[in-house]
């Protein structure tokens, strides 16, 4: 074993509902580090899993009808299957469900309860009934819920509090001294200015309203609220308080949690406080990075966006999935997600540059020498300048990693594939090879470009798991492994002359499009149709808006909850005013007709009062149009337009549907056209 260790964590996640494309953000960006550390022979520890217990799992357990341990079971198995589709190595996966975790999580209550870390009191505060969340006098506005805008309740409950005020003075002494341990720098700050000089106050860490928790062992009416169970995992999946604790001997305090900047208080404030009154180290780092969005507004072609990954790996393989990901926006920052992004990327930099690049080398070598890399070799001009590049790149792409550049170091291979996509043309070895005189030097430029396409291989390894054994395999190298270590791309002359290259299929086919994001809306649209009031969160019809909305709702909680010792988590649950956001009317259908070369599609004018709104609607293998006419159904007027099949769709109609059935939401007794539905 080696003696360098590395330890790191994605957070745990909600299995309340699949992940989509964003999820897989935070466990791909930890997965390339995992690789890139074990390739420059660390012993690594990667950690990742899922964060089972609460009120909102509770629920929707019981809208299912089945035990909330049945429901998170059968996500859970998705979130894995999804991580091995998208051959992510962690090391563990940790279910909060675990028993070992548990335990221990109890062990830990009982322990900070001994030492007077927790203590028990009344949680007193104004109580949104609705909204299942306390506030302080100085939160409310105009007096009422600051989320709902509801009348709020003087309310007490039994709650244990953690004395996170103890930790506020060693906290701040421990963030100014340690500048790396939060990261980037601008969430460093925002944790000092509003949170902690400001003042902590204790933390409720139990609750009496559910029961979906870990028992507080010696008080069951309660139980362990979210982040002592949550944030716990990092330690209890190595064994912490166990007879088993050699993992969280060898491999604790973590080098970085990595996590999305919305829960970066959560790690960087309550986290550490614990550990401090554990009395255990505290991790190296916490890295807070930036969201996924979806476009708001300016890519109004793409809106139809497919968002779930397993189909998006399906069809574009993995890496091109992953080098998207870390290659688009900037770590720490926000980016826009859309399929056309996608596309182009895929386009652009793995087809037109590395996937070219590739074929052209293993073709004219093929051509010029029958396929054997020859050994008699001629120095010549650009040869001096293509090393310097080349060579430069792996310390610069070990530098910007170790710092989680991921888009940068990418930036920077990337400088490479076109440094060496501009030698072919300034050697011109098709020139070359007119005159058998130059046989020498035409084998030389072969030769380097095989080599410089070698240590790109070995570099994108961490990023890619799947490339570079193709390129290895159409190299004639892939059974020569001291040419595929990290270290062997430091050194020029790997390659061995005589290496025999085999042509083989194109790495990266090139994607029509415009051929291709019709296709993404037709699997848009057939995932939606019109939407079913009760249908997964992943069958909307713009899954697109989901994710930003969600986002947004997070945004408003955490900086309205400033001040609030008991955290406002993300539950999934909306608010009335979030609810309230949807501009729902009855419709009056005045024509209908088919779509051409669009079986699902209804494309329909719909009366709304005095307006006319033309919406298409996936609907069409189950109402004829004529069928439709006359009717009064129920129409999301305020969604923003898309165009599906060329063809402008204004809003969006209801309707349930299961695996066979599709029936429109209409209204009970007649009401005029563009009455609100609420
Ligand atoms: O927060 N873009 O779980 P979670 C980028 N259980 N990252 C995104 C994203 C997007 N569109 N959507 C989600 C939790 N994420 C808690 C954590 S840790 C002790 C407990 C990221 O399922 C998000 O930022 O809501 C977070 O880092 C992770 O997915 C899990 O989110
Ligand atoms: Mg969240």
């Amino acid at each position: 074993m080696s003696n360098k260790k590395f330890y790191i964590t994605t957070p745990i996640y909600y299995p309340s509902d699949k992940l989509h494309i964003g999820h897989s953000y935070t466990t791909v960006a930890a997965d390339t580090i995992s690789r890139y550390k074990r390739l420059r022979g660390y012993d690594v520890m990667f950690l990742t899993g899922t964060d089972e217990h609460g009120q909102k799992i509770q629920r929707k357990a019981e809208e299912k009808g089945v035990t909330p341990k049945q429901y998170v079971d059968e996500i859970v198995s998705g979130i894995k299957e999804l991580w091995k589709a998208m051959k992510i190595t962690n090391d563990k996966f940790i279910r909060t469900t675990d028993k070992y975790h548990e335990e221990v999580v109890q062990k830990i209550f009982k322990k900070l309860y001994d030492q007077g870390d927790i203590y028990k009191s009344e949680y007193e505060g104004l109580y949104c009934t609705p909204c299942e969340s306390f506030w302080t006098k100085t939160q409310l506005v105009d007096g009422k819920c600051p989320d709902c805008g509801r009348e709020v309740e003087l309310t007490k409950e039994e709650s244990y509090f953690f004395k996170l005020s103890k930790y506020q003075d060693r906290l701040i002494k421990h963030i100014e001294e340690n500048p790396d341990f939060i990261q980037p720098v601008s969430r460093q700050n925002e944790m000092l200015n509003n949170f902690l000089r400001p003042g902590l106050e204790d933390l409720a860490v139990s609750r009496t309203t559910f029961k979906w928790g870990v028992p507080v062992s010696f008080d069951d009416k309660h139980v362990v609220y979210v982040w002592i169970d949550a944030l716990s995992n990092y330690i209890t999946a190595l064994g912490y308080m166990t007879e088993n604790d050699a993992d969280y001997k060898n491999y604790w305090p973590a080098d970085v949690h990595l996590v999305g900047k919305e829960i970066v208080r959560f790690h960087t404030i309550i986290w550490p406080a614990m550990l401090m009154a554990l009395g255990e180290p505290l991790p190296k780092q916490i890295f807070g990075h930036g969201w996924l969005l979806l476009e708001g507004g300016k890519m109004s072609k793409s809106k139809g966006n497919v968002v779930d990954p397993m189909v998006l790996i399906e069809k574009y393989g993995l890496d091109a999935i992953r080098y998207f990901l870390l290659r688009e926006v900037p770590f720490g920052s926000d980016g826009v997600f859309s399929n056309e992004a996608l596309i182009n990327r895929i386009n652009s930099d793995l087809a037109n540059d590395l996937g070219n690049l590739v074929s052209r080398t293993v073709a004219m070598i093929d051509k010029y020498f029958g396929g054997v890399m020859p050994s008699e070799l001629k120095e010549g001009d650009f040869d001096a300048d293509l090393k310097s590049v080349v060579m430069d790149t792996p310390q610069k792409v070990e530098d910007l990693l170790d710092k989680l550049q991921y888009s940068t170091a990418l930036t920077e291979i990337w400088k490479a594939v076109s440094r060496v996509n501009k030698y072919i043309d300034e050697t011109m070895p098709w020139v070359l090879a007119k005159d058998e005189a130059n046989s020498q030097r035409l084998a030389a430029v072969m030769y380097n470009l095989a080599e410089s396409i070698r240590i790109i291989s070995v570099l994108i390894q961490p990023f890619m798991p799947e490339t570079p054994h193709k390129i290895w395999a159409q190299l004639g190298i892939i059974d020569n492994k001291d040419t595929l270590t990290w270290d062997s791309s430091k050194s020029w002359g790997k390659y061995p002359s005589g290496a025999k290259v085999n042509k083989g299929d194109v790495i990266f086919p090139r994607i029509d499009l415009k051929k291709e994001l019709e296709e993404l809306e037709q699997i848009a649209v057939a995932k939606s149709g019109a939407k079913s009031e009760s249908s997964e969160a992943e069958n909307k019809a713009n899954a697109s808006n989901t994710i930003t909305n969600t986002k947004n709702a997070e945004t408003k909680k955490s900086s309205s909850a400033q001040n609030k010792a008991d955290v406002a988590v993300d539950d999934g649950l909306i608010t009335i005013d979030d609810f309230a956001k949807i501009d729902l009317r009855v419709a009056k259908v005045l024509q209908a007709e088919k779509v051409e070369g669009a079986d699902k599609l209804l494309k329909l004018k719909l009366e709304l009062g005095d307006e006319v709104r033309q919406v298409v609607s996936g609907i069409a293998k189950h109402y004829a149009p004529e069928e439709m006419v006359g009717k009064y159904v129920v129409l999301v007027a305020n969604l923003k337009p898309v165009k599906l099949r060329g063809i402008e769709s204004q809003g969006m109609i209801l309707a349930a549907s299961d695996d066979k059935e599709l029936v429109l939401a209409t209204i009970d007794k007649n009401i005029g056209s563009g009455a609100r539905v609420r």
